[in-house]
């Protein structure tokens, strides 16, 4: 019914053009979940942990640093944690490049994907935007106007840069492992010193943060537009929105501007309060990285499979 009401066709339609089968979806979410729990697993190897296996001579020596010709002396699976992380933001990249191409099953009445919210142009599904400001000129996939900001604040995030330099560009691929460039030029200069950016797209992933959870409220109707009603796409939605929540209230940017440059805390009582809770929030941050990845991708899975009729979005109330 969503899908029609797109015209788009039936899900069986777009199954026989190979462009959906629900198996796939299926295995797809299945992959995606059992790589977000490795990840997270992978994430709580303490490197105390690993490098103990280092003899401690090595660790700590006397004199002029050891003249090692070997990469690594770990003798552990230190590769594994780089090679997940390489998977899992691929896997990550492929699924969300081609949603944001596909421009088509982001809408069922009254869910809308978070790629492509807000629709800002006039070819956007009706329903989906109050604000058109690109008009009829921007004829491309919508998504692709508003996915920079997402994009630009997952790469410029501190986390991420750690896990991205370390598994892509091994720089270092792992503790006590060297790592192949041969000088470091840090993040001083361009490219790599737009990396600065960040606190500015993190104002902007909290004014996402806004539209999503808008997007929760209306989702809070049926699809004739009832209000009053709860249905899994509903909590879909929801749960997306919170994990995005704590990813953004969890980032470096947020605990500075909550308690940096100040002198005394005891002068700043409220800074300060609001600085512990995001501490505290601050040490979950790469947990809330992955969680709210994969969230949103699965999220963005489920009102696409909505909207082509594969599945029917089951109403509590
Ligand atoms: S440090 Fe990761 S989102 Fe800001």
């Amino acid at each position: 019914m969503k899908g029609s009401a797109m015209g788009l066709g039936s899900a069986e339609a777009v199954a026989a053009q190979g462009l959906l089968s629900p198996y796939v979806f299926g295995a797809f979410s299945m992959v995606a979940l059992v790589a977000l729990l490795a990840v997270t697993a992978l994430l709580k190897v303490e490197p105390s942990r690993v490098v103990a296996t280092v003899p401690a001579k090595v660790l700590v020596p006397e004199g002029p640093r050891a003249d090692i010709k070997e990469r690594t002396l770990r003798t552990d699976r230190w590769w594994l944690q780089p090679a997940m992380i390489v998977a899992a933001l691929l896997a990550f990249i492929v699924y969300s490049t081609w949603r944001a191409f596909e421009n088509a099953y982001y809408f069922a009445e009254p869910l809308i994907s978070p790629f492509y919210s807000p629709c800002l142009a006039t070819s956007c599904v009706a329903g989906t935007s109050v604000w058109t400001p690109f008009g009829s000129w921007w004829v491309l996939s919508p998504a692709l106007l508003i996915l920079i900001f997402p994009l630009g604040f997952r790469m410029t995030c501190y986390y991420y840069r750690k896990s991205y330099y370390r598994s892509f560009w091994l720089s270092p691929p792992a503790c006590a492992v060297s790592e192949p460039h041969k000088k470091y030029t840090g993040e001083t200069r361009e490219p790599l010193i737009l990396q600065n950016s960040h606190r500015y797209f993190f104002i902007a992933g909290l004014i996402f943060n806004v539209i999503l959870t808008y997007d929760v409220l209306l989702a809070l109707r049926n699809g004739e537009g009832e209000w009053g009603h709860l249905s899994v796409g509903t909590l879909v939605l929801a749960a997306n929105a919170t994990f995005l929540w704590l990813y953004s209230m969890s980032c470096h940017t947020c605990r500075h501007i909550m308690g940096g440059r100040i002198k005394n805390f005891s002068a700043h009582p409220v800074r300060y309060r609001f600085w512990t809770y995001v501490s505290k929030l601050n040490a979950h941050h790469p947990k809330f990285a992955w969680i709210s990845l994969f969230g949103v991708a699965l999220a963005d899975l489920y009102v696409r499979e909505v909207a082509a009729g594969t599945i029917t979005n089951f109403y509590f109330f």
